[in-house]
């Protein structure tokens, strides 16, 4: 299916990176790295800090050039009446919610992408578990 191999290229390429002078800010997409699955916040600091920012208050480098401002991933549960919205978060890390019928979205689809890391689904699963419990740890701060 034509279809399908599309799709799984896009994931390849999800990885953004930004790079170049503030006047100048340039998007580059990148294979991901290997993280490993059980290590959070190694995860979150590789494959989201580019735009969420390190701190994940949606400052990262790669931020000014993306249509829409990264979400302030610390300010979560303050906006969901102070209950994580775990099940929300790893739905949209995965990329299953409804989003993409609302058109593009600047967020790449990290399921895809885990995928193209590993063959075992159960790794995949792992690693939006632990970017899950490592987005909970930051709220608040
Ligand atoms: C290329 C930039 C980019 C990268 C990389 C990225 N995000 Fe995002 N993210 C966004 C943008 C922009 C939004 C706001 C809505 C949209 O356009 O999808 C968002 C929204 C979110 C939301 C929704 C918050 C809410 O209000 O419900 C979550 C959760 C999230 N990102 C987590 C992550 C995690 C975890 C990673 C790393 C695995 C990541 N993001 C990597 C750009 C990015």
């Amino acid at each position: 299916m034509p279809h399908r191999n599309l799709i799984s290229m896009l994931g390849l390429l999800g990885l953004f990176a930004a790079a170049g002078a503030a006047y100048q800010t340039k998007i580059e997409k990148v294979v991901p790295k290997d993280i490993s699955p059980a290590n959070g916040k190694a995860m979150f600091q590789e494959y989201c800090a580019a735009c969420h920012g390190t701190d994940g208050k949606g400052t990262g480098p790669a931020a000014p050039a993306l249509k829409k401002a990264p979400a302030d991933l610390t300010q979560l549960s303050v906006h969901n009446n102070g209950k994580f919205p775990d099940v929300r978060v790893s739905r949209y890390i995965e990329g299953m919610d409804t989003v993409q019928a609302h058109g593009t979205r600047d967020m790449p689809i990290w399921g895809d992408v885990f995928k193209s890391l590993n063959r075992d689904p159960a790794a995949s699963t792992m690693r939006v578990s632990n970017l899950t419990e490592y987005v909970r740890s930051l709220q608040g701060k």
